[in-house]
């Protein structure tokens, strides 16, 4: 699986960090293979973050997720292109990740963490399919 999906979240477009967190990803050599601005349906965000229903923090997660337009893309590059967009992003608690991660570098709050990527090559076809239904995976 060499596509993952990754979402800039409301608090990255709101802060206009869109175009320095792409050109990270360009820079490593990934390619945008579609993409666009979406304000997150409710719908959607319960679909997309359905793993985490239970947990206390889900009506947060939702809140927020859904409050203003976030930039959606499918990022193409190497196998596991999804793994590598993992450690370019840091942990989950900004304070956990390391400067020149994303997340170290743009984000102090655990719930307005700037960017979303899929956890594992399963996730990303599913969640490529929730976003982007037309799209083609090979
Ligand atoms: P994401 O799905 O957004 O890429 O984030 P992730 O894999 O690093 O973390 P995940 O466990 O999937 O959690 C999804 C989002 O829920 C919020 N969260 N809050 N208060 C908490 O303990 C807590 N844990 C998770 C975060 O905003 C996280 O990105
Ligand atoms: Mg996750």
């Amino acid at each position: 699986m060499n596509k993952t999906l990754v979402i800039i979240k409301p608090d990255g477009v709101e802060r206009s960090l869109v175009g320095r967190i792409v050109s990270r990803f360009e820079d490593r050599g990934f390619k945008i293979a579609t993409g666009r601005f979406e304000t997150i349906s409710n719908e959607l965000a319960q679909k997309h973050y359905g793993e985490h229903a239970d947990k206390p923090f889900f009506g947060e997660l939702v809140t927020f997720i859904t409050r203003s337009p976030s930039f959606v893309f499918v990022l193409e590059g190497p196998e596991d292109t999804w793994s590598i967009v993992r450690s370019m992003m840091g942990k989950t608690n900004p304070l956990d990740s390391p400067c020149g991660t994303i997340r170290g570098d743009f984000a102090t709050e655990i719930a307005e963490n700037i960017v979303h990527g899929s956890d594992s090559a399963e996730s990303a076809r599913r969640e490529i399919g929730i976003f982007f239904p037309d799209f083609k995976l090979d």
